[in-house]
């Protein structure tokens, strides 16, 4: 970062302190405001966050005007096409694409790891069959650490390097288990033969009783899906990774209140509530009523899957993620399926219509993956569960990066106090006790 420029806060024309300003390799400059409150006994206001960075991070990279998304410098397009999601995992970890041994032998290790614990197994039992399986993942996720003493020492590479390759291994194989569990089929094993996709495809959707046999197509657009997810820069539920490893709890705690955040529909939620609000308009004569819903004020309903805090123009993977639903539903003869139609109509009006245009408001990355998955066979209550299994590569990118910067403390917001000021308990009050 230089620091070649400053900003002078000034109080009746007197300058009283001056800022210094940030530059990075790219994007908005940033005001250092770290001895503010040291040196003007005030503190910055930005509830939301929306003019404030956390961090300084080398991950990704998100234009929102220009709809550009960049892990490691790569645009999300090219990631898409050329790569696959365990060599994004790769280039996410270690900020570089692998070579072939680095691949082979960084798939070894995913592979080695995809089973877990038996014990692990009696967690799911405590819980109905209905229960939200994002209720699961946070309990089995955040139960890891329990089974996992041998490697928990954040200061060490080795121990979070570890940590990291069992998140991502273990994961998929969680999630399946959730499913699994909500339909009362028994849970399916790892195949070590299978990749990471097809893995997790057939102990989703396989049984005991037959051989599971994936299609090349679907397997290629879901690892482009987990792709799309891998990482987002700071939002809510990395954010959230982040400040619960800067206390020092271990990755599996940190990961775990990353999927509980992430569980919210203003968040991750989202792709379980599109498909919800899809089913709910149900006919495209039912479009007007629901778009004007979401332009009244006084309406509390929202166009799911629509808007963004960063992208004020089209979410790149949206439009990514649109042409694998294209090509998914094609492939699996579902080319007329309503509910895409519906979709791409409530698209075309939505962006046709002022409101949308003027708040910026356009598809984002949930708007079509609910129907891809919906299309695959996945339960629209597994999409969130879907979603963390790809941002946990982000996550603990994001932790890693965190733990390792010299510059690291714990993070402890302040506020605006607006409540009532020092006063006295009333003399007579507790003198019944
Ligand atoms: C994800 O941060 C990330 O990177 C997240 C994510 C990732 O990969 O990690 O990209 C994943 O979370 C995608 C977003 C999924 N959520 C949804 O699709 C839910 C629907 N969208 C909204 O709730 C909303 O757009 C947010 C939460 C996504 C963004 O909210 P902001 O940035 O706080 O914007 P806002 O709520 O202040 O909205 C600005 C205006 C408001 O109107 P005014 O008060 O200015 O009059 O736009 C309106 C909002 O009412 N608005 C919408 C709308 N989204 C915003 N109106 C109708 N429908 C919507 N979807």
């Amino acid at each position: 970062m230089s620091d070649q420029r400053s900003l002078t806060l000034n109080e009746n024309a007197k300058p009283i302190f001056e800022l210094p300003v940030l530059s990075g390799t790219t994007g908005p400059d940033v005001i250092d405001v770290q001895e503010l409150y040291k040196q003007t006994g005030m503190f910055t206001y930005d509830p939301g966050f929306t003019s404030t960075a956390s961090c300084s991070s080398t991950i990704t990279y998100i234009d929102g005007e220009a709809g550009i998304l960049l892990y490691r410098g790569y645009p999300i397009e090219q990631l898409a096409e050329k790569c696959t999601f365990l060599e994004v995992c790769y280039l996410l970890l270690n900020s570089e694409l692998p070579d072939n041994a680095q691949m082979q032998e960084f798939e070894e290790a995913i592979t080695l790891h995809t089973m877990l614990h038996d014990q692990l197994s009696y967690f799911f039992k405590g819980f109905r069959r209905d229960a939200h399986p994002m209720a699961i993942m946070v309990a089995v996720v955040g139960a890891l650490s329990s089974f996992y003493h041998d490697a928990l020492d954040i200061k060490s590479k080795e121990d979070r390097d570890m940590s990291a390759v069992r998140l991502i291994a273990k994961v998929p194989t969680i999630v399946a288990m959730c499913h699994k569990y909500s339909i009362g089929l028994p849970f399916m094993y790892p195949q070590n033969k299978l990749s990471y996709v097809e893995n997790f495809m057939r102990m989703m959707l396989g049984t005991p009783c037959d051989d599971f046999v994936p299609n090349p197509l679907l397997v290629r657009a879901l690892d482009r899906i987990l792709i799309l997810h891998a990482d987002h820069e700071q939002n809510a539920s990395t954010s959230t990774v982040r400040l619960a490893g800067s206390s020092g709890a271990n990755p599996y705690a940190c990961i775990t209140a990353g999927i509980a955040c992430l569980w919210g529909a203003a968040h991750g939620g989202a792709n379980e509530a599109v498909l919800n609000m899809l089913l709910e308009i149900g006919d495209i004569s039912h479009i007007p009523a629901y778009i004007k819903k979401a332009k009244d004020k006084n309406d509390p309903f929202r166009l799911m899957g629509f808007g963004h805090r960063v992208y004020k123009h089209y979410d790149p993977r949206a439009k990514l993620m649109r042409a694998t639903c294209h090509e998914v539903l094609t492939e699996l003869g579902l080319h007329d399926d309503k509910i895409f139609k519906l979709a791409l109509e409530l698209e075309r009006i939505a962006l046709e219509d002022d409101y949308f245009i003027e708040k910026k408001l356009y598809p984002n990355v949930d708007f079509y993956s609910g129907i891809v998955f919906h299309a695959l066979g996945i339960p629209t209550n597994m999409f969130t569960a879907m979603f963390a299994m790809g941002r946990t590569v982000g996550w603990i990118a994001n932790w890693d990066e965190m733990i390792a910067d010299p510059d690291q403390k714990i993070g402890r917001p302040r506020q605006l106090y607006t409540g009532a000021t020092r006063r006295d308990v009333p003399a007579q009050h507790g003198t019944s006790i």
